[in-house]
């Protein structure tokens, strides 16, 4: 009993302050949720790799369809020799199709995952050996300063996956705006790609594949929970849930406790009834017109925008707006 209470406080000590304090936050707050970004530690980002190759998650290989097909229209419309700022890069999996169509001069992804990150960015810079590749460990949803060595280029941001449907539209827009202070406004570009929306019978699937691969990514944050901030949840008395939202035109994840359960987390006691969940993650979807106007009212006009022949998904390029003179 000893050693374990001192085991969890080393792990507790260790922890990451923020994680803790929106995991305690999130498990206290009527309905309860944590933010999604606490899904990718290793194991998580290892998992999310996983989804991507499923037959069930048509966004990858849709958009990675597109960013395959549309390299000489990149190399017009964006140029050669700006620094690409990616935001959320994961594996950098879909990179390469635009870094070979613009031939930038940087390339800096940026993520919270910093093991996964670094990897993904060594095995990068080996495709890629003539290209100087700057990690930057970073929440995205914080300002961000860039390597010094990319101050003076131009910049194109490139945020793929459709992950600013992540956030609820309020938090998208400020996301947008950051972006635009960090890429330094006028002149910089902004490569995006946003999910469309479609059939729920698409959609569903692709957030509840049948291999499992997704409720394993979801049930990951309860064990990471379990490891890095002494909790006791028991993590079998819970099951993955995915449901569309149509009011909110988003997919939303849940954790969902199979029957009454009672845990610790950081020594604080939480209770769930059988049925009540944690709502772990958004994913919005966007049509056409939908889209630009969150880009516009984030601070970006759309420059040009691709999507595949089934429209399930669109690529944006966009500029950043000058400021405006207009009410
Ligand atoms: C949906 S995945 C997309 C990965 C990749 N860009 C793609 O298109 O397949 C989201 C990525 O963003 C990262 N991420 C999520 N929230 C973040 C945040 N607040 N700051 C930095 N990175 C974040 C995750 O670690 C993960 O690699």
């Amino acid at each position: 009993m000893l050693l374990e209470e001192s085991r969890a406080d080393t792990a507790t000590a260790a922890a990451d302050p923020a994680f803790r304090r929106d995991v305690l936050a999130g498990l206290a707050a009527t309905p309860r949720a944590i933010p999604a970004r606490w899904f990718y530690d290793q194991a998580g980002s290892e998992l999310f790799e996983r989804i991507t190759h499923l037959p069930e998650y048509y966004p990858t290989r849709t958009e990675t369809g597109i960013l395959a097909s549309k390299g000489l229209e990149f190399a017009s419309l964006i140029g050669a020799n700006r620094a690409v700022i990616e935001f959320g890069s994961g594996s950098s999996t879909k990179t390469p199709h635009l870094l070979r169509a613009i031939q930038p001069a940087a390339y800096v992804p940026i993520d919270i995952s910093g093991d996964f990150l670094r990897s993904s960015a060594e095995a990068l810079s080996q495709r890629f050996p003539d290209l100087p590749v700057l990690p930057v460990e970073a929440d995205f949803m914080r300002p961000i300063a860039l390597p010094g060595p990319v101050s003076r280029l131009p910049k194109l941001g490139f945020f793929p996956g459709s992950t600013i449907g992540n956030m609820v539209p309020p938090t998208a827009v400020d996301l947008l705006r950051a972006m635009a202070d960090t890429l330094g406004g006028n002149g910089a570009m902004l490569l995006i790609g946003i999910d469309r929306i479609k059939s729920e019978d698409i959609l569903v699937p692709a957030y509840d594949d049948a291999a499992g691969v997704t409720a394993a990514f979801n049930l990951n944050l309860l064990h990471r929970i379990n490891r890095e901030l002494g909790g006791d949840i028991p993590v079998e008395a819970f099951r993955h849930r995915a449901l569309w939202n149509e009011g909110e035109a988003r997919i939303e994840m849940h954790l969902e406790a199979l029957r009454d359960v009672a845990f610790t987390v950081s020594g604080r006691a939480f209770r769930m009834a059988a049925g009540e969940t944690i709502h772990t993650e958004n994913s919005h979807k966007y049509g056409p017109r939908d889209a630009r106007l969150l880009l516009r009212a984030g601070g970006w006009t759309v420059a040009r925008e691709w999507t595949d022949p089934d429209g399930l998904f669109a690529l944006i390029l966009a500029e950043a707006t000058p400021p405006r003179a207009a009410p």
